[in-house]
């Protein structure tokens, strides 16, 4: 079983003992542009896991390519130590180890101070509002020399091969972007700039092994496949740009984008080396799959091993259930446009790998009771059942999953809401866990089951705005997510934007046949919302129709016609008629039971939402940490 996958391969002078890659990722593990201890730690779990070749992120070749203040400069001589760190910690483990050469030419997501961004041709760029100057002749050669002293640098960090960028529209690839470069010199030969860059690093490394990563998706880049391939060791294909909000949305595709999003763009890329695939590959029978099907030599599992770093041993093992599924929430994304250290949202050890153990055995079982089966309570319930405590989980409703179960109704968090039951349903199964549904957690009750302590994770509900509503039937947005939904009406949803409640409402209200408008009460739609999920929002609202009406902050209601005023300028009023309001107006916490049951003298550690609304990554972590908490503590029997 998955014979192919775990079959070695050959990549120039390098043998891969499988097909399973972790491509490039920033972790902002990175301190003054070097890898810290933890850097090491976390790449060093995904070698131990089984990972075939780890390609470490994206790391500048020149001081005018460093994309954020957590760039490794691989130019410097101290990158040579710390690397040689990374790469004994790996190589340990049977991986192999590359890296990124990078410089992101006028792709630049740095806080000021900024250094002056540097393109083929002076264009602005969209996403990040950069404005190129562009390279002079002597810059560009410049530029070519810190390509090969960071490859010279790597090698002799003892590394085993290399990847130029050229894809996501950074600097290579403004090169042979057509209308990215208008050079009239001889760089205005699209492939020059690449070609010349790969010459540099093979003359300066010429014992490792040295690939490209172009973005599938780009027909400039099919259009200088076959040029390049003939340079090179293997090909990684990739989707997405940086410099446009629908092209960046590809970069790290978030669901609905379909599984194995990659396979159907890799055809234009089997021009002879080994190709790497990746984008939404999740599952190693899919990642086989593609690899035996000869769409690709290799599959790229970045977020699949950001999230399950042992995915690969488990698949060997044949334990393909064991496997904890990425839910693409793009948490880990967001961590790296926010500049703080990766993390997980469902793995609360991803980047803590050095503080955060695994669960192991308790040396004294204890009786838990978790009152709330959302994500906060499923975590802490698969915590300390996984270390041994007996637990019983209490949930009120008919169902396990809390919020995200809830959100799960709309399209954009369909898969989300399966894959995280899904995991989530394996882990309490072995970990023994005792679900009761339909359980109100009342002192009595409580007390009935003894335990050692509570873990109290009831979560929040919708905020009531004290506005004056009347004389319109108004709606929850929570209660259009759990149904029934209304038909051929006219519907405003009055959206605060600090959540995707109110876009998925309008998201199913329209695909139910409703006139629907969004009243965005934000700066920006889906202000809060991760900027991928962001934009496949907009795409999905704007192609349905969904009338998008910007800067309305919610008055009340007369006449039976909804009213606003400007968020900026509040003289400024506004109305939208409607037969239904629906509100998306925040959270409130739910603290009664936690306030009952301490109350009655019960030990309560509480985790999550009823602590103060926030996110899945919050309440994942929260609810392992307060399991730990109790664990750590002595029975009072
Ligand atoms: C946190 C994070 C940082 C990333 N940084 C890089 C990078 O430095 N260079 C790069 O080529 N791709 C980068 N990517 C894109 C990934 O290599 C990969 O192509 C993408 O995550 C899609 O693959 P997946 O679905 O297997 O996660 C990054 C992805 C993530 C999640
Ligand atoms: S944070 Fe979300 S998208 Fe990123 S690896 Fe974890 S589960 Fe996947």
């Amino acid at each position: 079983m998955l014979e192919t996958l775990f079959s070695p391969l050959r990549v120039g002078s390098v043998e891969l003992p499988n097909r399973i890659v972790s491509t490039a990722h920033q972790t902002t593990l990175v301190h003054e542009s070097l890898p810290t201890d933890d850097f090491v730690a976390y790449h060093e779990a995904r070698a131990r896991g089984g990972t075939g070749l780890i390609v470490l992120e994206a790391t500048a070749v020149h001081p005018s390519g460093l994309l954020t203040p957590h760039t490794l400069a691989g130019y410097r001589e101290e990158i040579v130590p710390a690397l040689t760190r990374v790469a004994d910690a790996v190589h340990a483990h049977g991986t192999r180890l590359f890296v990124q050469l990078f410089h992101g030419g006028r792709e630049q997501i740095s806080a000021s101070p900024r250094p002056p961004a540097l393109a083929p041709s002076a264009i602005p760029s969209l996403r990040f509002h950069v404005e190129p100057r562009a390279l002079s002749a002597d810059e560009i050669a410049s530029v070519v020399e810190g390509y090969a002293r960071s490859a010279a640098l790597a090698a002799e960090a003892g590394l085993d091969g290399l990847e130029v960028s050229a894809a996501h529209e950074y600097l290579a690839a403004q090169f042979f972007t057509p209308g990215l470069n208008r050079r009239e010199d001889e760089w205005a030969e699209p492939a020059r700039f690449l070609l010349a860059v790969l010459a540099a690093v093979r003359a300066s490394a010429p014992g490792l092994a040295l690939g490209v990563r172009l973005s599938a998706d780009s027909p400039a880049a099919q259009a200088v496949a076959s040029e390049v391939a003939a340079h090179v060791d293997y090909l990684s294909v990739a989707l997405g740009a940086s410099s446009t909000y629908r092209g960046s949305t590809g970069i790290v595709p978030p669901p609905p984008m379909p599984e194995n999003a990659i396979a159907v763009h890799a055809a234009p890329f089997r021009v002879g080396p080994p190709l790497v695939a990746t984008s939404r590959i999740v599952d190693p029978v899919e990642a086989e799959r593609l690899v035996a099907g000869g769409r690709c030599e290799a599959t790229g599992m970045t977020r699949a091993l950001i999230t399950d770093p042992e995915l690969p041993r488990k698949a060997r093992e044949g334990r393909l259930d064991d496997v904890l599924h990425c839910i693409g929430c793009n948490a880990c994304i967001a961590h790296y446009h926010a500049g703080t250290p990766i993390a997980c949202a469902q793995n609360p050890r991803t980047g803590r790998e050095r503080t955060m153990a695994p669960p192991a055995h308790a040396a004294v079982g204890l009786r838990l009771v978790v009152v709330g089966g959302g994500p906060a309570g499923l975590a802490a319930a698969a915590e300390a059942g996984a270390a041994g405590h007996e637990v019983v989980l209490l949930e009120r409703r008919d169902r396990l999953g809390g919020q995200v179960a809830l959100a799960g109704a709309a399209p954009m968090h369909a898969e989300l809401a399966g894959t995280l039951a899904r995991n989530y349903g394996r882990l309490l199964e072995d970990a023994n866990v005792e679900v009761r549904l339909e359980s109100e957690a009342d002192p009595a009750g409580v007390a009935a089951l003894a335990p050692d302590a509570v873990v109290v994770t009831t979560g929040a509900r919708p905020f009531e705005p004290d506005l004056p509503l009347a004389g319109l039937e108004t709606v929850q947005a929570w209660n259009v997510l759990l149904g029934p939904r209304p038909r051929a009406r006219r519907i405003v949803v009055a959206d605060w934007g600090g959540d995707a409640s109110g876009l998925a409402c309008a998201d199913l209200l329209d695909a139910a046949g409703n006139d629907v408008t969004v009243a965005v009460g934000s700066a920006a739609l889906g202000e809060t919302l991760h900027q991928y999920q962001r934009n496949l929002y907009a795409a999905r609202l704007y192609r349905a129709g969904v009338r998008l009406e910007h800067h309305l902050e919610l008055v009340g209601v007369e006449d039976g016609i909804v009213r606003f005023r400007n968020l900026f300028a509040p003289e400024l009023e506004s109305e939208l008629r409607a037969d239904l309001l629906v509100l998306a107006r925040g959270r409130v916490p739910e603290r009664a039971v936690a306030e009952s049951l301490a109350g009655a003298g019960f030990e309560v550690h509480e985790a999550g939402d009823c602590l103060g609304p926030r996110g899945l990554e919050e309440a994942i972590l929260e609810g392992t940490l307060a399991a730990q908490a109790v664990g750590a503590r002595s029975p009072r029997r």
